[in-house]
């Protein structure tokens, strides 16, 4: 499934830069990553079993340093929150926060989100999926590597329970408009809104939201739904 370069290589949505930890988030990986991540393994996760009751499951990929994860599942705890990042420092950051908030409904795993949902997260099992700022990869030669691309688009609904939402935002408008046009080739998903969506309560402005709109960029929400 996944695009391959001429060589052979996965072209990915991410190029792994470790950059540097705090102390306190190299901690958290040493203490915390053990209690609340998830090790990737190639095979199906039982859900439940890891949240340990049955409750909405909500998927999120690429959370950054997790400050509007943490917040959502702070304001929802009716819901399970899956964070998916392979940033060591912000998946570092958000197990901290676990802990700050002692919250019980969000788990991390650090891995390929394209490969975690491939191979282990159980068809039709999600609530809903958030995707907020994907890299935008404004060169037109890195477009390749945009996370958004039909091929993904049909996994990600796959995985999604009936009436389940995909839920993307970004502060680039070609990579809007291309969200827009690939969610809405989805045969198994419905825009929510005429075009853009209003930006849905539950979603706080993130850091690169904030730095978007101080560089005087727009914000555009897509929200399509899984059929009933
Ligand atoms: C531009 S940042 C946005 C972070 C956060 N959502 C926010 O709004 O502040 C995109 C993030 O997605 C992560 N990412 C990109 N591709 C990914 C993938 N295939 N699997 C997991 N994380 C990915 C990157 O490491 C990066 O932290």
């Amino acid at each position: 499934m996944a695009e391959t370069s001429p060589v052979g290589r996965p072209i990915r949505s991410f190029v792994l830069r470790q950059g540097r930890m705090s102390v306190a988030q190299q901690r958290a990986h040493d203490s915390l990553k053990a209690v609340y991540g998830i090790p990737y393994a190639a095979q199906p996760l039982d859900l439940a079993a890891a949240f340990g009751r049955n409750a909405p499951k909500i998927l999120e990929i690429g959370f950054g340093m997790g400050d509007a994860t943490a917040a959502i599942a702070t304001a929802h705890p009716e819901n399970d929150y899956l964070g998916i990042e392979v940033h060591s420092p912000g998946v570092g950051s958000l197990l901290n926060q676990i802990r700050e908030r002692a919250l019980a409904n969000l788990r991390i795993i650090q891995h390929d989100a394209v490969e975690v949902l491939r191979d282990i997260i159980p068809d039709a099992s999600l609530a809903g999926v958030h995707i907020f700022f994907p890299d935008p990869w404004h060169k037109k030669r890195h477009h390749k590597r945009r996370l958004i691309k039909p091929d993904f688009v049909a996994l990600i609904a796959s995985k999604l329970a009936p009436d389940g939402y995909l839920h993307c935002a970004t502060d680039w408008e070609d990579y809007a408009i291309q969200i827009l046009a690939v969610l809405s080739g989805e045969p198994t998903l419905a825009n929510t809104a005429e075009g853009y969506a209003p930006r849905p309560g539950y979603r706080p402005l993130t850091k690169f939201e904030q730095r978007g709109l101080r560089l005087g960029h727009g914000v555009w929400d897509i929200v399509f739904n899984k059929a009933k």
